[in-house]
């Protein structure tokens, strides 16, 4: 086995803005509201049209760009999505076909907020044990497509955008992908889902009608569960570790929430200049929002080779993850 590392990092958003005061106008809401509740002050969506796979392009080819290769040195795709632009085709093909990767197989990993975390796991693995050597990770979904406008409890928490990385790997020993915690709780599916379209229950009138197809959330419980799950997988991995507080640099969370982070870097004694918030401007992008956090880390100059960095996700599923990363760009 070799270590993995992220060898370059790129984020894309598309440049529509939808602010807290354009959803003052949709909902029966406001600013004071969604920026105490949540942290967000303003989201970015698509234009009708621009699907994930859109998205994870521009990432993508950032990403290649950056790593110093072409589209054809992708070994493997995998993109973490709950939006991908159709059931199937994989959105990994519509990427591969939309940025030339010509030797590259690839899937499409279903983990919600976690897909991130859980895809630069599985990309890290195989580049670990030689079955590939450069693995395009992407997380990118466009959450603008399955969310209700006339819902204030979810319309207002989430947004659009995609991240990628290259994983290789590590030029140095000691840096790269250390260790990860994952685990997924299938007991609250209910809590948080888009319960028609699947083959449980097929897209029908009837289902249109319910608004079935659209995000559900019970905000308190998914609330409930995030800050106590994102504390224990940390804990458990920086305890196996033999890491403090003290010895990390920076917490990269899943952006779903300002209070769940900061009770999180709370929990774990970490200081506020340790973590990274940018959910202010974006939303929840869901499988987006660690790569998105990762490349404003890196260009406000927070996060530099050699720093020992934590990644934290709590989603759907439920599914929870953690990554514990000494970064090597
Ligand atoms: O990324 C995937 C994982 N997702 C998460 O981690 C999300 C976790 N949940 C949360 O972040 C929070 O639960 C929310 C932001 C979704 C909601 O915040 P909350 O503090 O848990 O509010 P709540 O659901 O308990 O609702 C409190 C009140 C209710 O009114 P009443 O019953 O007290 O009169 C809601 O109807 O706020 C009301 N409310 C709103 N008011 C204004 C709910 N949404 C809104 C809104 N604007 N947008």
């Amino acid at each position: 086995m070799r270590r993995a590392a992220i060898k370059s990092l790129a984020a894309y958003v598309p440049p529509r803005l939808l602010t807290n005061a354009d959803l003052e106008k949709l909902v029966d809401t406001s600013d004071e509201w969604i920026l105490q509740r949540t942290g967000i002050r303003e989201r970015h969506i698509v234009e009708p049209g621009v699907a994930t796979s859109d998205l994870a392009k521009e990432a993508a080819l950032g990403a290649i760009e950056r790593a110093g290769l072409t589209p054809d040195d992708i070994d493997v795709i995998i993109v973490g999505t709950v939006t991908p632009d159709m059931f199937f085709p994989s959105t990994a093909c519509l990427v591969q076909e939309k940025i030339g990767a010509s030797r590259a197989w690839g899937f499409d990993l279903s983990a919600a907020c976690s897909a991130f975390t859980y895809a630069l796991t599985v990309g890290a693995q195989l580049v670990a044990s030689h079955a590939a050597t450069h693995v395009l990770v992407i997380g990118a979904d466009v959450m603008s497509s399955i969310i209700d406008y006339t819902d204030r409890a979810t319309c207002v928490i989430f947004g659009d955008g995609a991240g990628a990385v290259v994983v290789g790997p590590s030029d140095e020993t000691g840096l790269g992908l250390l260790d990860f915690e994952h685990e997924i709780d299938g007991s609250g599916g209910s809590a948080l889902c888009m319960p028609a379209g699947g083959s449980q229950r097929p897209a029908s009138h009837a289902t249109v009608d319910e608004r079935l197809h659209y995000v559900k959330q019970e905000g308190q419980t998914v609330f409930k569960f995030a800050v106590r799950k994102t504390g224990d997988v940390c804990e458990r991995l920086l305890r196996r570790n033999g890491v403090t507080a003290a010895d990390l640099d920076l917490f990269v969370s899943h952006q779903a929430n300002r209070r769940i982070i900061m009770s999180a870097a709370e929990r774990l004694g970490l200081p506020e200049e340790k973590v990274i918030i940018n959910i202010d401007r974006f939303g929840n992008t869901t499988a987006a929002t660690i790569p998105l956090a990762l490349a404003d880390a890196v260009d406000q100059q927070r996060l530099k080779r050699g720093d020992l960095v934590l990644l934290a996700s709590v989603g759907a599923g439920f599914t929870v993850g953690a990554v514990l990363v000494r970064w090597a760009i």
